[in-house]
Order: structure tokens, then C-alpha cells, then sequence
């Protein structure tokens, strides 16, 4: 049995590719374009494993699509590929469309035909699963209710107003086609491999480095953080057992301001990693110019999945926060690979430089 995950080179994809070999004798084909932030050297303890076939391409190309399914037979596909970064959403709304809705379509029909052809065993068993985000449900005042599944979708940027669309085909190709698909709208993960332009990678690489310690706006944007393998084991845990065509709010029940969050992180860094002068990052923390739209807060109600599913979080905010910040201290060379860019070079340093962009790569 094989399960095609895409986006597997980012953060939360690659966890999971990592967690599911490591749990499971399933076999994974990692379909990433590896953009600005697929890194394969997270993958590395990979190699030589024959259960993990690494293929470049894009969710967008409808022909690689088809002979991929036609040649692996997955019977599940997972769909993690995006553009991510709300910043950089701003900034630059194209490659949100494109890869976020224009990409997700493309999947889509090409996993439509793929199931359409499948014996009736099969078909019947076959799963697409999408994973979302909160954020297409807006921005709550500090006295709302958390996000229920039913709450009305409002995503206030470029980002969210591209993952939304994406969650409104996945769920129409489902009414319309019959599709069996998965929908998961998580919070705010953190964790190993955390590409250090998110908040909590960025304040413990730059504290480290001497650097500011941006903060928008007040610092008082909330937000509901989790885990990553948390949220990994929740995808596999709705893989497993969800309702087809039904939707699974995640979270750690763990809503922190972020000024909190920056406090968090540097209590943690002094203890861990002390400054060579003595003095406390927090004397790093610098305020910027708040982010255009901001939404305020965010908080997840993940009584659903815990009630239906029976899934909890492992880590509390408290364990899983101090083993990301060891994980950064403990990987150096993670980070100034990141920082320096070599990790783009990973693919032809490891795996000879094809010039062929759909190179597949078994990780042996
Ligand atoms: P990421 O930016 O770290 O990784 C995205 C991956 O997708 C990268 O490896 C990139 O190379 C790949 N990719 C981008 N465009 C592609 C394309 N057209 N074809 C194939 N691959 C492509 O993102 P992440 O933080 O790991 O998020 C993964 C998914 O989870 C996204 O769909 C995101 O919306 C969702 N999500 C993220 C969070 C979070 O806190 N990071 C929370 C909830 C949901
Ligand atoms: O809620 C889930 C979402 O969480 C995911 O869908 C997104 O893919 C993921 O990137 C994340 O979005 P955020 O915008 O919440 O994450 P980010 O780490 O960029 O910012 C977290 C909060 O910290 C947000 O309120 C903005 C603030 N921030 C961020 C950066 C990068 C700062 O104050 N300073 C910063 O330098």
C-alpha cells in the first residue's frame, strides 16, 4: 500500500512523511516542487529507506499527476502543498492563486479521473485528504467563541481567501463527484524544521544572533498554537477514521498573545543557551509596523475530533515549545543551511543534479 503526500518537503509535511514511515511499513510518494520552502535535507534521515520515493513537480501539472497515480496506486492521497506565508501573501497574492487554488484543482481532477478508474474495493476505500487552517474562518474579538466547524468562513487575506477557496472545491468535488475527501482546518503549528520566517523559528534564530526580535503592531494578536506531531497525528487519525466529506477543527487549546509567545522563547534561550553578556533577550524585542489586515484572534474548538475521534495532543504548549526551541540549538547546521540558502543546493548535492524538473528519487 502507498499514500501520495504533497508539500512532503515543507514543515508540517515532512514531519509527517517522517512520523508515518516511522510508524507504519506504508510506503510514501512525496510529490514537492520545492519552492523557497521545501527543504529535503529534512528528509535526511531518509536516506536508504526504499519506502520513500521523492518526486520534484508541481500539483499543478496535470500530466505528472496522472502518470503518478496510474504508476503508484496510492490509496490515499494527502495534500499539505501550498504557499503559506501570509506575509509573503501580501506581498505578492499570484503564487497563492495559483498554487493554493489553481494547483488544488488540478489535483483534484487528475485524482477524480484516477478514482473514477478504480474497482469498486478500491474506490470505496480511497481518500483525498486537505489540510487547511484556521484562518478561513476570520478573526474573532477576545470574547467569541472559538471555531466551531460550522462557523461561517471570512478570511481576511490574499493567504486565508485562497486556502478557503481550496476547501470550497474539495468540499464541492465531494457533493458533486462523490469524492471521498477529508478536510482539516488546524492552528498555528510549531516544531521541528519551522522555516524561520514564521514567528517562533524567526525569535529564536534571531535572539541567537543578536538580531531585533520583531514584534507587529501591539503583540497582542492571539493565537492557538499546536505541536506539529500533534497535528500529524490528527491527520492520520482523520485518514483513518473520518466521516467522508466531513470537516475536523485541530488545535492544542492553547491560545497565547503573541508578545506572550516572544516572552516564552527567551525565558527559555536564557535558560538554555545564555547570552555571552548576561542579559535577557527580551532586551532584544523590538516593535514594528503591524502586519496590513492582521486578524486579532484566533481559537480553535477541537471538541469534534476529540469526541468523534478520540484525539488528543500529546505535548502541552509547556513540553512541546521547550523541545522545539532544543531542537533549533541542537541543529545548527539546519539553520545556517536555511539561512544561507544552501539547502536549495540539497537536491543535486544528494541526489546528482538531473536538470530534469519531475526527477524522481527513491530516498536510497
Ligand atoms: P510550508 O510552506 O512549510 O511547506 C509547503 C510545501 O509545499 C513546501 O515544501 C513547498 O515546496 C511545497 N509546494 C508549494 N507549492 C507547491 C506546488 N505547486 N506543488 C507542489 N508542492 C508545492 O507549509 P507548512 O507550514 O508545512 O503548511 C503545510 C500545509 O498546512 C499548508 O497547506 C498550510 O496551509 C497548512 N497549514 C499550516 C499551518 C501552520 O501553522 N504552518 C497551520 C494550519 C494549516
Ligand atoms: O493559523 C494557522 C496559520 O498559522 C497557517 O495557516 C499559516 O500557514 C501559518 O503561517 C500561520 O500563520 P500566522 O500568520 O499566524 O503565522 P506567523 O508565524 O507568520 O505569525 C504568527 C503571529 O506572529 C501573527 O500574529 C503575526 C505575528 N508576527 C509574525 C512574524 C513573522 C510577529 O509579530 N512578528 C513576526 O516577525
Amino acid at each position: 500500500m502507498t499514500i501520495l503526500v504533497t508539500g512532503g518537503a515543507g514543515f508540517i509535511g515532512s514531519n509527517f512523511v517522517l512520523d508515518w514511515l516511522a510508524d507504519s511499513g506504508e510506503s510514501v510518494v512525496n510529490l514537492d516542487k520545492l519552492t523557497y520552502a521545501g527543504n529535503l535535507q529534512n528528509l535526511a534521515s531518509l536516506t536508504g529507506d526504499t519506502r520513500h520515493v521523492f518526486v520534484q513537480g508541481d500539483i499543478g501539472d496535470g500530466v505528472l499527476l496522472e502518470s503518478l497515480l496510474a504508476q503508484h496506486k496510492p490509496r490515499a492521497v494527502v495534500n499539505f502543498a501550498a504557499e503559506s506565508h501570509v506575509d509573503r501573501s501580501i506581498l505578492g497574492p499570484g503564487e497563492f492563486i495559483q498554487t493554493n487554488i489553481v494547483g488544488t484543482f488540478n489535483l483534484l481532477e487528475a485524482v477524480r479521473a484516477y478514482w473514477g478508474g478504480l474497482d469498486a474495493d478500491a474506490k470505496s476505500a480511497f481518500r483525498f485528504l486537505h489540510v487547511s487552517t484556521d484562518e478561513v474562518y476570520g478573526s474573532l474579538s477576545k470574547t467569541d467563541p472559538a471555531f466551531s466547524e460550522t462557523n461561517r468562513y471570512e478570511p481576511n487575506s490574499p493567504y486565508s481567501a485562497s486556502k478557503a477557496a481550496s476547501d470550497h472545491l474539495v468540499r464541492a468535488y465531494h457533493h458533486t463527484y462523490g469524492l471521498p475527501v477529508l478536510t482539516t482546518n488546524c492552528s498555528n503549528n510549531y516544531g521541528p524544521f519551522h522555516f524561520p520566517e514564521k514567528l517562533i523559528p524567526l525569535i529564536i534564530v534571531n535572539a541567537q544572533a543578536g538580531k531585533p526580535l520583531p514584534v507587529y503592531g501591539d503583540g497582542q494578536q492571539i493565537r492557538d498554537w499546536l505541536y506539529v506531531k500533534d497535528h500529524c497525528s490528527a491527520i492520520r487519525r482523520v485518514l483513518e477514521a473520518g466521516g467522508l466529506g466531513e470537516t475536523y477543527n485541530v488545535g492544542g487549546w492553547n491560545e497565547k498573545p503573541n508578545l506572550e509567545i516572544v516572552h516564552t522563547v527567551c525565558a527559555l534561550l536564557d535558560e538554555l543557551r545564555p547570552r555571552a553578556d548576561g542579559r535577557p533577550y527580551k532586551e532584544q524585542i523590538t516593535y514594528v509596523t503591524d502586519r496590513p489586515g492582521h486578524d486579532r484572534r484566533y481559537a480553535i474548538d477541537a471538541s469534534r475530533i476529540e469526541r468523534e475521534l478520540g484525539w488528543t495532543p500529546a505535548e502541552t504548549f509547556d513540553t512541546g515549545i521547550r523541545k522545539t526551541v532544543q531542537w533549533y540549538l541542537d541543529n545548527p547546521d539546519w539553520v545556517a543551511n536555511v539561512q544561507s540558502g544552501g539547502y536549495r543546493d540539497w537536491v543535486s548535492k544528494q541526489y546528482g543534479d538531473s536538470g530534469d524538473n519531475t526527477a524522481e528519487v527513491a530516498s536510497a
